[in-house]
């Protein structure tokens, strides 16, 4: 089980840019605990961040036939893009939308998420617990569907 954990833009900023929101911890703080938390559900983790969105479409395009799973951070971009969305769409890999902020309680503008039609749930205002949540359910969806698809197919 391998996991994709894709980041957008200014989350390289996460220490610097307002702590108060989005804490004190920093993006190298995010891997190691996104990498501990997919070993101890057994899941291996590539992790990404960039602040260009053709290069994330990139990203989740190259994720087919090498990930199980997405966890995606779109961040501003969650907002805005049509393309990001269109590439969870054409993927079609299991997706989940984390967000370290409560996106419902901050702008009126960042309760709109174009990414999250893309994905099969949105994890909100936990900080790096999200990313944990994320990999965890996305691992026992793949444990469970993997052996569906199987006997579907007669595997
Ligand atoms: C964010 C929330 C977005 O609205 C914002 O643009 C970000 C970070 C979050 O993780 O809380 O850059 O995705």
């Amino acid at each position: 089980m391998t996991v994709w954990i894709i980041n957008g833009p200014n989350l390289n900023m996460l220490g610097i840019r307002e702590p108060e929101i989005y804490g004190k911890e920093t993006l190298a703080d995010l891997e190691r605990f996104c990498r501990a938390a997919g070993a101890a559900c057994g899941a291996a983790v590539e992790f990404f961040q960039s602040n260009h969105e053709g290069e994330l479409v990139t990203m989740i395009q190259q994720a087919l036939g090498r990930a199980d799973g997405i966890v995606i951070n779109p961040a501003a971009y969650t907002h805005t893009s049509v393309a990001i969305l269109d590439a969870l769409k054409a993927v079609a890999l299991p997706a989940v939308e984390v967000h370290l902020s409560d996106v419902s309680r901050r702008e009126e503008f960042r309760r709109v998420s174009y990414s999250s039609l893309g994905c099969r749930k949105v994890i909100a205002g936990k900080g790096f617990e999200g990313y944990r949540e994320a990999i965890g359910w996305l691992t026992k969806l793949t444990e469970e569907e993997i052996p569906k698809e199987k006997a579907k197919r007669n595997l």
